[in-house]
């Protein structure tokens, strides 16, 4: 892609909104891409903003649906209890794209979402969540803690398996040009109309 290329040719709303979309499926589905490990924001319990990476596991742009996943014992999953308000960052150096998200959080923990996503998972990210203490616990030295160390204890941790489910409200979209940046703007009612405008970047 040149300087000002696919992305800059983007005149239309609804040509950005497809091609954000896009960005976000291949994000969840492409381990390499830099989408697929975002930065996701919540509220902590006094208020104040806390940040960090998740892995972005999937992408429902019909429901506007992103989907990661983690140990109920965390305390994102404590802030998300709290007040599900919660956002996400994305930025892809490569293509100039930045995307930023927000939303209300859901917590699926053993219902049937966390179980099919529980099944779709690789030993290596189940044997996170059998840590014995919890994620976040103080301990008196850097290897005070414990990994499941059979089958049986790695399958006991899905007690604690928990995916986080946002359906997007707003989605800000800005793309850094060499003749010019654009940004845009995308807020969904409650009945999924979406206003769509043009932002100064
Ligand atoms: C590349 C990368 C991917 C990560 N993916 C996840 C994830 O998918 N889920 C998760 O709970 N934590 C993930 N983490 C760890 C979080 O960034 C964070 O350190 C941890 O979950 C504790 O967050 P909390 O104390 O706010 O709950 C990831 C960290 C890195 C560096």
């Amino acid at each position: 892609m040149d300087e000002d290329g696919a992305i800059g040719n983007l005149a239309e709303l609804s040509q950005v909104i497809v091609a954000a979309f896009d960005v976000l499926r291949s994000g969840a589905q492409n381990r390499r891409s830099a989408f697929h490990t975002p930065v996701f924001s919540s509220l902590g319990l006094d208020g104040r903003p806390v940040s960090r990476i998740i892995v972005l596991r999937e992408f429902d742009d019909g429901q506007r649906l992103l989907r990661f996943h983690t140990d109920i014992r965390s305390p994102k999953a404590q802030q998300i209890r709290h007040d599900p308000r919660v956002s996400f960052a994305f930025y892809d150096p490569s293509i100039k794209l930045q995307i930023r998200c927000e939303g209300h959080a859901v917590l699926h923990h053993n219902n049937a979402l966390s179980a099919q996503a529980w099944d779709a998972s690789q030993r290596m990210s189940r044997m996170c969540y059998g840590t014995a203490p919890a994620p976040g616990d103080e301990i008196h030295q850097a290897d005070a803690f414990s990994l499941p160390g059979d089958d049986e204890a790695i399958a006991a941790g899905q007690d604690h398996f928990c995916a986080v489910v946002t359906e997007i409200s707003t989605l800000e979209w800005l793309w850094l040009g060499f003749r010019g940046h654009r940004r845009a703007r995308f807020i969904w009612d409650d009945n999924g109309h979406v206003e769509a405008v043009w932002l100064v970047p």
